[in-house]
């Protein structure tokens, strides 16, 4: 028997003023994108802002439904929306921000384990870390690789 650990890495900042310009565009397209999600049941608004290797930006937000399965998180619309329309254009990073009748979170939003899952799915498919930049006012966190975020995957090497 052996007990085994694993490390997640991550970085946090305390305020978008502290990225790099690019990556603050970013977030801001995220956030913009927010502001049009389909959230009538949560009251929970999630924009995710996408941008490939050919520099194309794509957005996603929240898409709710009265049968409350049928909907879908910000990051997989994205994600699906980029990889419908470029197929060939590995991601190179995606934006995350949400806001509820207070405003925009506090703490950055943490993507659900599907949306994880479609973001490995990305980088097995292109091969290319998928960078995640997480919004809140007060921490955002940038974290390099969806491994940092889903240790011990299933992927098409589970097959
Ligand atoms: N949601 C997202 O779009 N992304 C996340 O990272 C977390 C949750 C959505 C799903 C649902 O519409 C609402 O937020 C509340 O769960």
């Amino acid at each position: 028997m052996k007990h085994k650990t694993i490390e997640i890495s991550y970085t946090e900042y305390d305020s978008i003023d502290e990225l790099s310009i690019n990556d603050a565009n970013l977030v801001r397209k995220a956030r913009e994108a927010s502001k049009n999600g389909w959230a009538p049941y949560s009251n929970f608004h999630v924009g995710a802002a996408v941008i490939l290797e050919n520099g194309a930006v794509i957005l996603g937000n929240n898409q709710e439904n009265a049968a409350y399965p049928s909907g879908l998180c910000a990051e997989r619309v994205a994600l699906f929306s980029a990889n419908a329309n470029y197929p060939d254009s590995p991601v190179v990073s995606m934006a995350v921000s949400a806001f509820n009748k207070n405003g925009i979170t506090l703490q950055s939003v943490k993507p659900c384990g599907a949306c994880r899952q479609a973001m490995l799915e990305s980088e097995t498919r292109f091969g290319k870390p998928v960078r995640l930049i997480l919004d809140g006012t007060e921490s955002i966190i940038i974290i390099d690789g969806i491994g940092n975020l889903l240790p011990l995957s299933f992927d098409k090497e589970s097959l």
